[in-house]
Formats: structure tokens, C-alpha cells, sequence
């Protein structure tokens, strides 16, 4: 079983230390020694990628009713002022632009395919063309493509694309084995919850990485590592450069709480 990201990946670009899916988020996640990062991605009405995560712009931008609008007036919106005053005219982030400021620091982007409603097979399909214009032949992918949405999952698959994909879960359901034979995903992203230490192997058995969303908690991480887990999206800033410290046991105190 190969997993060839890094062990922790920062949810939302900065987890929950700035406005989730901003470019800023990135920057900061960076700063805090992130070599990996995930984000939400839809389609706008005129079919520009953006990152957002809920289906409407009232919690994280300055807008209000469904995310469906054309990029030129997504593009106006304040997207960090709901976090907090620093980050006032923080623009709705373009997929493209966070693919080339990742690209440039050598990192890697987990892209959750999150559609508007009704467009999850053409967001699929879009997400896997568009990142493919940065794949290399010969060299492993930078990315990672990920929904909940079988539908999207399959938009991405019929791409015919280089960029691996992998099944999200929020709960298990015994379809997911055909599901990510179907779709050839290379591995499940799990609700952390149910990463258990006889799932995790279940799916190594059929030779599929395990990465688990979203674990704060230094307890928590120690347990999904014993279970075997491969990755870790979490929200916690701290775990990066925290993360030897944790497994060896040191005072939990260093460990970001
Ligand atoms: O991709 C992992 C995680 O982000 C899935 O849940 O709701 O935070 O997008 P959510
Ligand atoms: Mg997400």
C-alpha cells in the first residue's frame, strides 16, 4: 500500500487559525510547517473553480444566499472579515491561484470536490481537468482529488486524468468497497471517528490508504496513528511542528493545547 502525502494535512488551508479556504489560510498554514493542505471546491455559474465550503456565502464571506453567482461577483466578496477584523478584504480564493501558490512552496492539495447542488458530476469533471494541466508524467501527483459525492467522484474518473482520487465518509457503508474498486480511488478518507484499527486494516488489505478528517486533539491523533491510519486532516496548527514531540510521548503541554 503506497501513501505518498504527508502525515498531517491542514483542513480548510489554515485549519482554525484563519478564514477557512483563503488564500491566507495557506499563507498561514505554510508559516506553521504544513507541506499539505485540503480545500473545498465548487463551480461558479460561469464555471470558475473557487473554494468555499457551505452551499450558501452567508457564514464565510460578506454575501448572503446560494454560492451559485458568476466569478465576477463572487470575486467581490469579503471572505475574511467573518473570521476576524485582520483579515478584512480577503478575497473568495480561485482554485487556480491556490494550485500555483502550493505548487510554488512544493507542497501538496487535497481538493474536495464539494458541488453546488445538482452539479456534482460537472464539478468532478472540472476539478480532475483542471488539475491536470499541472500533473507531471513520471513524477507522483501534487494532488489529491476527494468527495463524499459519488456523483462528482465519478465526473473526475471519467476525466481520464492523472490525479488519484480517494472516497470521503462521513459513516461507513459496506458499498464503499465496490465504490472505490468502481472509481479505482487509492484510498478512503474517513469520518475520524469510525478509524478503527480493524477497518484501517481492512482497507490496507485491499490496498487502500486510510487518511482521516478532522482530528484536533493530541489524544485522538496518538490513537488514529496506533490504528494505523496514514494521514490526519486536522484543524490544530500546532501538529506539524509538534508532531515528534507527540509521538514520543513528550509533555503534552508542547502539544499545541
Ligand atoms: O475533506 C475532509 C473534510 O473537509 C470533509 O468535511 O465538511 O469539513 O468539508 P468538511
Ligand atoms: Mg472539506
Amino acid at each position: 500500500m503506497k501513501y505518498p502525502y504527508p502525515k498531517f494535512i491542514a483542513h480548510r488551508g489554515g485549519g482554525n487559525a484563519a478564514p477557512e479556504n483563503t488564500l491566507a489560510a495557506f499563507e498561514l498554514g505554510v508559516e506553521k510547517g504544513y507541506t499539505m493542505f485540503e480545500c473545498d471546491v465548487k463551480l461558479s455559474a460561469d464555471e470558475t473553480l473557487f473554494l468555499l465550503h457551505d452551499d450558501t456565502l452567508d457564514r464565510t464571506t460578506s454575501g448572503q444566499g446560494s454560492a451559485k453567482l458568476d466569478w465576477q461577483r463572487l470575486s467581490q466578496l469579503d471572505a475574511g472579515s467573518w473570521f476576524s477584523a485582520n483579515f478584512q478584504g480577503e478575497p473568495v480564493a480561485r482554485l487556480d491561484d491556490i494550485v500555483h501558490f502550493v505548487l510554488k512552496k512544493g507542497c501538496f492539495l487535497n481538493v474536495e470536490i464539494k458541488p453546488n447542488p445538482g452539479q456534482d458530476y460537472k464539478t468532478g469533471m472540472a476539478c480532475a481537468k483542471f488539475l491536470q494541466q499541472f500533473e507531471q508524467e513520471g513524477k507522483p501527483s501534487p494532488f489529491l482529488l476527494s468527495s463524499f459525492s459519488e456523483e462528482a467522484l465519478q465526473g473526475a474518473y471519467d476525466a481520464h486524468t492523472a490525479t488519484p482520487r480517494a472516497l470521503l465518509l462521513d459513516e461507513w457503508r459496506d458499498s464503499a468497497w465496490e465504490t472505490v474498486s468502481a472509481l479505482e480511488c487509492v484510498g478512503f478518507v474517513l469520518n475520524y471517528q469510525i478509524a478503527s484499527q480493524e477497518l484501517v486494516a481492512q482497507c490496507h488489505m485491499i490496498d487502500r490508504f486510510v487518511m482521516v478528517y478532522t482530528a484536533n486533539e493530541p489524544r485522538d491523533i496518538k490513537r488514529l496513528f496506533n490504528n494505523g491510519v496514514d494521514g490526519v486532516i486536522t484543524d490544530n496548527m500546532n501538529f506539524a511542528q509538534s508532531y515528534e514531540g507527540l509521538m514520543l510521548q513528550k509533555s503534552q503541554i508542547k502539544i499545541g493545547l
